[in-house]
C-alpha cells in the first residue's frame, strides 16, 4: 500500500511544472553536532514553490560582530516528497569560547541574525538537555520556552519529535507542514544549541513518507540517521533505534558492538558513554499496549550496555519521567540514593532515564507496586538536563508547572580501585541487609590501606636489619 501511495505522489510531483521559481525565505534554523571540535553544523528549511528541486541558496554568513558577518560558507540541500528543502552548511575552524553571529540563505532571501557560543578549548563542564515525545501542544511549547532559559551546550532528543504522523488527518497521510511548525517552534533553542535526534515510532508512521522527513531534515554524523555516534567533550553519545532490526547479527547490532568496543577503549580521553533511543529498556509505565519496558529490545541489546559499562541510557516513548537504579537484567547494582552525599559511585550497570514528558499527552498509568529497579518516577511535563565533568554527572528533571527540580541525582566515576563487577543474585533495593556498592568500596579502600601499611612496615623492618648487618 505504501508503495502505491509513493508512486502516486511521485507521479503527481512529476506533473508539477516549475517555471520562474524564486528563492524562499529561510526558516526552521537549527544546529547539529558532528563530533569534531571547532565545527558546527547549521541547517534550515525553505518552503519552495516546487517539489522538483531546491532553488534557494545554501550560504551562511558569519562573524564575531553582528554588524560584520565577514565569513561565508556554502553547503548542500536535500528534499524528499515534500516542498520543504533542507539546507546544510558545516562551519569549520571555529575559535573556542567565542560568540558567532550568523545568518543563512542567499540571493536576496536571508534569515534574521542568530548566534551561538563555541565551547572553551578545554571546558571544565558541559550542560546537556535531554527530552523526547515533544510535539506542538501548549505543553510542548512551554517545555521549549523553559529550555530557552537554560544555558545548554547540546540537546539530545530520544525520538517522537513533531508528530506529523497523520493520526488526526483522518486518512493516515502525514501532514508534513507539522514538521515545519515544529521546527519553527524550537528555533529559538535549536538555532543556538546543537540538537541531535534518535528516531521514534512516530517519525515513521506518516504515510507515504516513512522515515523520509526525519532523514532529510536532520543532520547525522553517520553511518545513518538511526544509529550513529559522536564525541562531545567528556561524553561519547550513541543513538540507536528500536524501530529497526537490533538482534545479534543485524547490521545495527554489529555496529553498536564495534562502536562500544572503541568507545570503551577510549575512556581515558572520553570517560562517559551515553546512549539515547526511543523505546525504553526499563519503564514502569503500563499505559496501553506497546508501553512499559521493551523486553525484546532489552533482551537483545542490554548485554552490550552492561559489557561496555554504558553510564546512562535516555529513552522516550512513555510520557512520564523515570529514573532507575544502576540495573542489569532487572538486578539492582547500587541502591545508593544518588544524592550528592550518597551518589552512584562507579555504578557497575547502566542508569536508565525515561524522558518522554516533554509535551505529548501524559501517561499516568504507572504500574503498582513500583519495581525494585525504579528509583524515582513522576507524571508531569518538563525536561531533563545534566551537567557533566570528566568525573561527575549531575542529572535533573525540571517540572514545567512550577519550575522546580523534581529529581536530582549524581553519578561519580572517580575511585582508585575498580569495583568487583558481579551480577548480584536477584538483589533488590528492598534487601536492606545487602551490602551496597558503597560498602564494597569502603571495604576495598580499607583493605588497600591495610595492605599498604603492612608493606611499608615490613620494608622498614627489612631496612633496619640490613643496616644492623
Ligand atoms: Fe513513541
Amino acid at each position: 500500500m505504501r508503495n502505491i501511495i509513493r508512486i502516486a505522489f511521485l507521479v503527481s510531483i512529476a506533473l508539477v511544472v516549475s517555471e520562474d521559481v524564486e528563492a524562499a525565505e529561510p526558516e526552521q534554523i537549527h544546529l547539529a553536532a558532528n563530533g569534531n571540535k571547532g565545527e558546527m553544523v547549521i541547517q534550515w528549511g525553505t518552503i519552495e514553490d516546487t517539489w522538483n528541486f531546491c532553488p534557494s541558496s545554501n550560504n551562511v554568513e558569519y562573524g564575531f560582530d553582528s554588524d560584520n558577518l565577514n565569513f561565508t560558507k556554502s553547503g548542500s540541500s536535500d528534499m524528499y516528497l515534500w516542498n520543504t528543502c533542507t539546507h546544510t552548511v558545516i562551519l569549520t575552524e571555529l575559535e573556542p569560547n567565542m560568540t558567532y553571529y550568523y545568518r543563512v540563505g542567499g540571493d536576496g532571501e536571508w534569515s534574521d541574525i542568530f548566534s551561538f557560543v563555541t565551547l572553551e578549548e578545554n571546558p571544565e563542564r558541559i550542560v546537556v538537555g535531554a527530552i523526547a515525545d515533544h510535539g506542538t501542544s501548549s505543553n510542548a511549547q512551554e517545555t521549549t520556552n523553559n529550555m530557552e532559559n537554560e544555558d545548554m551546550d547540546l540537546v539530545i532528543h530520544a525520538g517522537d519529535l513533531s508528530y506529523a504522523n497523520g493520526a488526526g488527518s483522518g486518512n493516515g497521510i502525514g501532514d508534513q507542514s507539522v514538521w515545519d511548525e515544529y521546527q519553527n517552534q524550537i528555533e529559538n533553542v535549536a538555532s543556538r544549541t546543537p540538537h541531535m535526534y534518535a528516531p521514534g515510532n512516530h517519525e515513521e508512521d506518516a504515510e507515504p513518507y516513512g522515515f523520509d522527513a526525519y532523514e532529510s531534515r536532520f543532520f547525522n554524523p553517520g553511518p545513518n540517521s538511526f544509529w550513529y555516534s559522536f564525541d562531545f567533550e567528556f561524553i561519547h553519545f550513541i543513538s540507536i533505534s528500536a524501530e529497526h532490526d537490533y538482534e545479534p547479527g543485524s547490521s545495527q547490532y554489529s555496529w553498536l558492538l564495534n562502536d562500544l568496543e572503541e568507545a570503551n577503549e577510549n575512556r581515558e580521553n572520553v570517560p562517559w558513554i551515553v546512549i539515547f533511543a526511543h523505546r525504553p529498556m526499563y519503564s514502569s509505565n503500563g499505559d496501553g499496549d506497546g508501553h512499559g519496558s521493551d523486553i525484546e529490545f532489552r533482551e537483545a541489546m542490554e548485554i552490550l550496555l552492561y559489557d561496555f559499562q554504558v553510564d546512562l541510557a535516555v529513552w522516550g516513548h512513555d510520557h512520564h519521567y523515570e529514573r532507575t537504579y544502576p540495573v542489569f537484567e532487572e538486578n539492582v547494582y547500587s541502591n545508593n540514593s544518588g544524592t550528592m552525599t550518597d551518589p552512584y559511585y562507579k555504578p557497575g550497570a547502566t542508569i536508565h532515564i525515561v524522558a518522554g514528558m516533554s509535551g505529548r499527552s501524559a501517561y499516568d498509568g504507572l504500574v503498582e507496586p513500583k519495581p525494585a529497579w525504579s528509583a524515582y518516577r513522576e507524571v508531569a511535563y518538563g525536561y531533563t538536563i545534566f551537567e557533566a565533568t570528566p568525573t561527575s554527572i549531575n542529572y535533573k528533571f525540571i517540572r514545567n508547572s512550577d519550575g522546580n527540580v523534581a529529581d536530582d541525582f549524581w553519578i561519580i566515576n572517580t575511585l582508585e580501585v575498580d569495583l568487583p563487577i558481579e551480577i548480584p543474585n536477584n538483589r533488590t533495593t528492598n534487601e536492606t541487609d545487602d551490602e551496597t556498592i558503597i560498602d564494597q568500596i569502603k571495604e576495598l579502600n580499607y583493605n588497600s590501606f591495610a595492605l599498604t601499611t603492612a608493606i611499608v612496615a615490613l620494608t622498614a623492618i627489612f631496612n633496619l636489619k640490613v643496616r644492623k648487618k
